[in-house]
């Protein structure tokens, strides 16, 4: 395969990686308390070196109250106690760079926990004071204070705004969070703020992180003045209409917070030759590539998620369409381009491509929400995420897994009413059954005894419970087998890295309702998404012979069977 590859010397490794997500709490439990950690990681690094990926981006992994299972930081410099500590940190990062790994953290801007010192140093404060500006309280409407300062909902359901009880025991202000009443958002017009996260970046950095995901740009500064939302009267769920609050999406105004990060970023990289720092935005632009782009200018982030993929239904013109549309975009303006089919807040794609509605215009948007009901045929599903992965591994750029999907994890849609966890779920009443189903603690061995391998033999009940069919998923059952969805990751890696990084992507057969292909270099994808087998002709085929196929065992190169992806190599 070396044939193939001619690598610009000195790119930037993350342009073209595999960045493996790890959310820690359920990853591998090593102390047995029924939650993944750090050592759980270091435990199975030979692991993720055998499965071909350069990179391990880790959910937050610092103190936490987990109201939002990180997401709600205490403490941005300190590892979560329950996960390990800093020395515990320091000899992941060692044992990964030893397996040639680069470690990414998730940094929170928005908002941080309830618990956080400077939360609980506002409280504290009076009215006005300067531990009070670095978050938004405002005085509530009405003759008492009594009314919200304005009218906008929170993302995870509920008001975003809660009244707090002042020190001499009266009800007093109101403080803002976009997400719950345990993720206070942080002004970022405050200059401790800003000054906060650059020494953030800098200390992890320091500790040997190569990089971060950041999580939810689009949410960070606000319409100044707060004023009340105009409400979408078909806006939908209150979560929804929340997602439609123009005060809280996109402000321009934060481009110049992630302007500043960058020149602290660079600045530090240009003290450390040799660093090849990266940070990669969160933000859902769905159709929107003019937004996702604002994000990834020159002196902004390195990258930022591109999820439009992951949200198109089962349809070839739709598949095509958001792979084009963003490639077009940011290539275009010279910006690295990000894929992805699965994350912690998304159904796993095998639930989703499974699912009766997967081949309708209607689950465009809407397959990554968990409220849809429509009957799943989980062994479709993880022929199509197959096919699909298959389909996203050969494009230009960089690709992001999240664990599990590699074992061919389906959703647990039936994960008991008294076990979820998700906020979401509690906030909404249970109208939206939240985001636990795909972060079920992984199978590592079919042994029951110790959750399938997730924790040690005498062990605490796993936070969310594995279904007792799991054993079958397990990676140590699939490891031997190159037929395993295991199998078919490992090999299909291992292909990636063989493609010319320079090609670029050129679609053929662009106008079929059936068939979703391009070349790269001289490698044909050909993803099939109708329900029976497709020539191809004799032209695109040429003297190519297939080199990956999600349907295993499939040589024939002038055929791709339903509801798959082959790779065609020019011979
Ligand atoms: C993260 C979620 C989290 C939310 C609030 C998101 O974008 O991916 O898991 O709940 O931000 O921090």
């Amino acid at each position: 395969m070396s044939e193939l590859h001619t690598a610009t010397p000195g790119r930037a490794w993350w342009r073209d990686a595999v960045v493996y997500q790890v959310y820690v709490r359920s990853f591998a439990d090593a102390n047995g308390d029924g939650r993944g950690d750090l050592q759980g990681i270091i435990d199975h690094m030979p692991y993720l070196q055998q499965l071909g990926v350069d990179a391990i981006w880790l959910c937050p992994c610092f103190p936490s109250p987990q109201m939002d299972h990180g997401y709600d930081v205490a403490d941005y410099f300190d590892i979560e106690p329950t996960y390990g500590n800093l020395d515990t940190f320091d000899r992941m990062v060692a044992a990964a760079s030893g397996h040639g790994i680069k470690v990414m953290l998730d940094v929170v801007p928005n908002h941080c926990s309830s618990q956080h010192a400077w939360f609980q140093a506002a409280l504290a404060a009076p009215k006005g004071s300067p531990e009070r500006d670095r978050f938004y309280f405002r005085d509530g409407k009405g003759e008492h204070g009594e009314l919200p300062p304005n009218n906008w909902t929170a993302i995870f359901g509920g008001p975003a705004w809660t009244r707090v009880t002042e020190p001499d025991g009266t009800l007093g202000q109101w403080y803002l969070h976009v997400f719950t009443p345990w993720q206070p958002d942080f002004n970022w017009e405050n200059e401790d703020v800003a000054d906060h996260f650059d020494r953030m970046l800098a200390f992890w950095f320091d500790r040997g992180v190569e990089g971060f995901r950041v999580d939810a740009v689009g949410v960070v500064g606000k319409t100044e003045g707060l004023p009340d939302q105009v409400i979408d009267p078909n806006a939908g769920t209150a979560t929804e209409q929340a997602g439609k609050n123009e005060h809280i999406q996109f402000k321009p105004r934060a481009h110049d917070y992630w302007r500043r990060w960058r020149r602290v970023i660079d600045a530090y990289q240009a003290e450390h030759p040799g660093r090849d720092l990266v940070t990669v935005s969160e933000a859902y632009t769905p159709g929107r590539p003019d937004l996702l782009l604002k994000f990834v200018e020159p002196d902004q982030f390195h990258q930022s998620f591109n999820f439009d993929l992951m949200l198109a239904p089962w349809i070839a013109g739709p598949i095509r369409h958001s792979v084009a549309e963003v490639y077009d975009v940011l290539t275009g303006a010279g910006a690295s381009v990000t894929w992805t089919l699965n994350n912690h807040d998304t159904q796993r794609a095998v639930t989703r491509y499974g699912r009766a509605n997967a081949t309708e215009m209607v689950s465009w948007t809407k397959n990554n929400l968990v409220y849809v009901d429509a009957p799943v045929d989980e062994a479709l599903g993880l022929r199509r995420a197959e096919a699909m992965v298959a389909f996203a591994a050969g494009l230009p750029g960089s690709l992001y897994l999240y664990q599990g999907e590699e074992l061919g994890l389906p959703e647990v849609l039936d994960v008991p009413a008294d076990r979820r966890e998700d906020p979401l779920f509690a906030r909404t009443g249970g109208k939206e059954i939240g985001r636990d189903g795909c972060r079920i603690p992984l199978p590592w061995t079919d042994d029951a005894a110790t959750a399938f391998g997730f924790s040690p033999a005498d062990h605490a009940e796993p936070w969310l419970p594995l279904p007792a069919e799991w054993g079958r998923y397990a990676a140590s059952v699939q490891a031997g087998d190159d037929d395993s969805t295991l199998g078919l990751y490992r090999h299909l890696l291992e292909h990636r890295r063989a493609l010319d990084v320079d090609a670029p992507l050129a679609w053929v057969l662009a106008d079929s309702d059936e068939l979703v292909a391009y070349r790269r270099g001289k490698v044909t994808v050909v993803l099939n998404v109708t329900d029976h087998a497709m020539t191809l002709p004799a032209d695109l085929v040429g003297n190519g012979t297939v080199i990956v196929t999600s349907v295993r065992g499939h040589d024939d190169p002038t055929t791709v069977p339903s509801d798959s992806c082959i790779w065609l190599l020019d011979r």
